[in-house]
């Protein structure tokens, strides 16, 4: 890539960008530290302080998680999505079930969530398997949302090709002039999933790379809990 307009192609040489971040450049972490006692056998609720603590930083989208799929040939997807709820030991999330996520979840239930807060040096990875949250749940969020959220859920075939942005615009335009009274139901296509944790492990950056790493695992009785080196 030599500036401009030019698009960088694999195998171009790599050119230091001006003004870009020095690739190199390394973090010390010293926010803070953990050690098992400190999820007090029980993950569920330190997860949900974590969750607390981003939210009142103000950061922006605190509850931003990877989320990572399976497709039919076992290749990993991953994209970001916002964490909406935590009811009853579940990770709630909401998205368009035809997407992408959406079938790869339906037809493999099974997920992986990683959230990053740079700001605490904090980490939380996830797996677990997946419900389709009950229709009444999805409606009620979806009814909370903004009209211009709602309508927009009705104009995006998410995950499909599009031939351009004005067709996207005008499929906007459409559902805005189909729904103009401000009626707007939730598109049967819509709606949340629930992601139940088999394995949460918790990450707190340490200096010298000697992170604290807790990991907890779902068992018959409750939780077993370790501490992995870095
Ligand atoms: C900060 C952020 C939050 C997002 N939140 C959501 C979300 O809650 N639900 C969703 O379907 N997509 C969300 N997206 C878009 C997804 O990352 C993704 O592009 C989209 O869902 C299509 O993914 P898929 O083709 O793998 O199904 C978000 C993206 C970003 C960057």
């Amino acid at each position: 890539m030599s500036g401009g307009n030019q698009i960088y192609r694999r195998g171009d040489p790599l050119v230091k960008i001006p003004g870009l971040m020095d690739l190199h450049s390394r973090t010390d972490y010293d926010k803070g530290m953990l050690s098992i006692s400190d999820i007090n056998n029980d993950p569920w609720a330190a997860l949900e302080s974590w969750v607390k603590e981003a939210v009142n930083s103000g950061i922006q989208d605190p509850t931003a998680f990877h989320l990572t799929t399976l497709d039919g040939n076992g290749f990993p997807h991953g994209r970001i999505v916002l964490l909406r709820d935590t009811r009853q030991g579940e990770l709630v999330f909401y998205t368009n079930y035809l997407s992408e996520k959406g079938k790869d979840l339906q037809a493999n239930p099974k997920a992986g969530a990683t959230f990053f807060w740079p700001h605490s040096d904090r980490q939380i990875r996830i797996r677990g398997t997946v419900t389709k949250i009950p229709v009444s749940e999805s409606n009620a969020y979806f009814n909370s949302r903004p009209v211009a959220s709602r309508l927009g859920a009705w104009a995006s075939d998410q995950s499909e090709v599009v031939d351009s942005r004005e067709m996207l615009d005008a499929q906007f335009r459409h559902v805005e002039a189909k729904f103009s009274d401000g009626t707007v139901p939730r598109p049967e296509h819509w709606g949340g999933f629930a992601l139940r944790p088999a394995v949460i492990e918790f990450w707190q950056g340490r200096p010298s790379r000697l992170h604290d790493r807790v990991k907890c695992k779902r068992t018959e009785q409750g939780w077993d809990l370790v501490r992995l080196q870095p």
